[in-house]
């Protein structure tokens, strides 16, 4: 446990990291995404967590996104973008061979929905909000969206969430793939943790190298995907 996440590794596999602000909507400040940038590395390196589910805490919010207080505070733009590129923890956890899940209630907004976006699996209950307000604010999304959301909806829709920064609800969520599942509140967490325990209990070294599969040929063109998958496939049960 840190200040502002929560990590509870279990017996058998999987770890859960809890958005700990409920107080201000589980806002993503400097200091919790230094503690998911120290986290995500000791997970990277534990061979004991397969799986890791994301969520937050308190009733409102998965993450209102990133901490609004803390917008200008960077000694300088140049300093802020350094900061970025040389601890990109997007980047990092779409490279992790463990499988993420993000549980997602209430509002998720900003970096509150990128971060599930760099996870492979997405639940929500059924109150979710999910939007990218960013240029509303006179920003662009930063933490990976512009490029993310295209990725898990058409093109058009992640288009209109982008430039009107209306966020949708579950349904349109769920009709347009950006969640896989959308569940009562009450069943978010046992649904998120049936379904690590399900892929738990698949062979992990066929989940790790499907996982890479999928991940790093979705970049391809078809032949060399394919080619990919060969390659990968052909690791037989070896890990
Ligand atoms: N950064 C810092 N603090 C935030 C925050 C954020 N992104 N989102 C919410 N909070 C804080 C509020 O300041 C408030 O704190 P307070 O009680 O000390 O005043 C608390 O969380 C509760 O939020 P509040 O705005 O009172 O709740 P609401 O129900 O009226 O509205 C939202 C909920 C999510 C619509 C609204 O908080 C919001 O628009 N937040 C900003 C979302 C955003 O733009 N995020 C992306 C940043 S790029």
């Amino acid at each position: 446990m840190t200040e502002t996440l929560v990590f509870d590794k279990s017996s058998d596999g999987f770890a859960w990291v809890t958005l700990n602000r409920p107080d201000v909507l589980n806002a993503i400040n400097m200091e919790m995404r230094d503690e998911l940038w120290d986290l995500t590395h000791a997970v990277r390196d534990d061979p004991d967590v397969r799986v890791v589910i994301f969520r937050g805490a308190g009733d409102r919010a998965f993450s209102a996104g990133a901490d609004i207080s803390e917008f200008g505070t960077a000694p300088s733009y140049v300093d802020a973008r350094r900061a970025r590129r040389e601890r990109d923890l997007w980047g990092l956890m779409l490279s992790l061979d463990k499988v993420l899940i993000a549980a997602i209630h209430g509002f998720a907004l900003g970096a509150g929905i990128e971060l599930p976006m760099c996870c492979d699996l997405r639940i929500a209950s059924e109150d979710v909000r999910l939007g990218l307000p960013e240029v509303g604010l006179g920003y662009i999304p930063s933490a990976g969206g512009t490029q993310t959301l295209p990725r898990h909806v058409p093109p058009g829709v992640a288009m209109q969430m982008i430039l009107t920064g209306d966020p949708i609800d579950a349904p349109t969520a769920l009709r347009y793939g950006l969640v896989q599942r959308v569940v009562p509140r009450e069943r978010l967490y046992p649904e998120a943790e049936a379904l690590a325990r399900k892929i738990l209990s698949q062979p992990a070294a066929a989940v790790r190298r499907a996982k890479r599969a999928v991940i790093q040929g979705i970049e391809l063109p078809l032949a060399q995907g394919l080619a990919l998958e060969a390659r990968l496939g052909a690791g037989g049960s070896r890990p």
